[in-house]
């Protein structure tokens, strides 16, 4: 499927994602929501594609946010169907996705753009990235998830005070704050993505879909992670990835798992 706003290149199991709206600091409007998600769901449902990196176009931005010039005219009930609808078209669709999702922060990653990198299973940034959510300067606040999944991140405190402030911080302190797992030269974020899903797509793609779901419902106050856990564990031993792996480890070789 031919999409406006964005492109992706796929190789031996990695799907690279790139936002491109270059002139809008690839800022999410409606039409890269939409084209987003159904990216994510066509990659989902490709029993090839193992790992997803998503990344901005160009070297300035990650993303610089929702598209303000959108809904800067909205009323309050189109508001509320706007934040409703992103949740569910892309940034619940992505936190959930079985197939990992690497977010790779190589600039400004502000409103819905550190919002859609923090749906993501977790994040690398280049060391010029600046992250925030400056919602609370332009008089709303964050809609896509972002009170929600900053504070289970990074704790209230600190996601009271960005909230708050409405300022960026730099990569080092977001590597800190344990917002990025790693902060690394521009020119090196990709190919580093591509190392940590090459070491991801050694593993059974089962597995790894069932450890996002357990790791998931630890955030999840609607349900018992614990209970989620034994459920997870158990199905894995149904599958035929199961008994590669435990057959290769005694058999002193390197499993191949076929995501059964
Ligand atoms: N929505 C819509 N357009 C945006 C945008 C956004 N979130 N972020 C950037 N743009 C547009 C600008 O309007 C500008 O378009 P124009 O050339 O047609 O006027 C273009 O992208 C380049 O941005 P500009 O502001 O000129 O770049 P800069 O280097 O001076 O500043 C930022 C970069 C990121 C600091 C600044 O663009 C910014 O503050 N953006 C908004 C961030 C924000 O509040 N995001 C949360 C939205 S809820």
């Amino acid at each position: 499927m031919d999409y406006k706003n964005i492109f992706s290149e796929s190789n031996e199991g990695l799907m690279k994602i790139f936002i491109n709206r270059p002139s809008k600091l690839n800022a999410l409007n409606k039409e890269t929501i939409n084209e987003l998600s159904s990216l994510f769901k066509e990659a989902e449902n490709d029993t090839n594609t193992k790992v997803i990196i998503i990344t901005g176009g160009g070297t300035k931005a990650f993303i610089a946010g929702a598209d303000i010039s959108e809904f800067a005219n909205f009323n309050q009930e189109q508001g509320e169907k706007l934040s409703a609808e992103g949740h569910s078209l892309l940034f619940d669709l992505v936190e959930n996705l079985s197939t990992p999702v690497i977010a790779a922060i190589n600039g400004f990653a502000l409103g819905g753009g550190l919002e859609l990198a923090m749906s993501a299973h977790f994040r690398v940034a280049s060391d010029n990235a600046k992250m925030g959510l400056p919602e609370t300067s332009l008089g709303v606040i964050p809609g896509y998830g972002g009170t929600q999944r900053l504070t289970k991140l990074i704790g209230k405190g600190k996601a009271m005070e960005m909230v708050m402030s409405a300022g960026m911080i730099t990569s080092d302190e977001a590597e800190k704050y344990g917002l990025v797992n790693y902060v690394v030269a521009q020119e090196e974020l990709i190919p580093f993505c591509e190392k940590l899903a090459s070491k991801i797509m050694r593993n059974s793609p089962v597995a790894i879909s069932s450890a996002i779901k357990a790791i998931n419902a630890s955030t999840n106050s609607s349900v018992d992670g614990f209970k989620v856990e034994i459920e997870e564990f158990g199905s894995c031993f149904a599958t035929e990835d199961f008994k590669e792996g435990t057959t290769a480890f005694l058999e002193k070789r390197k499993a191949t798992f076929k995501g059964i």
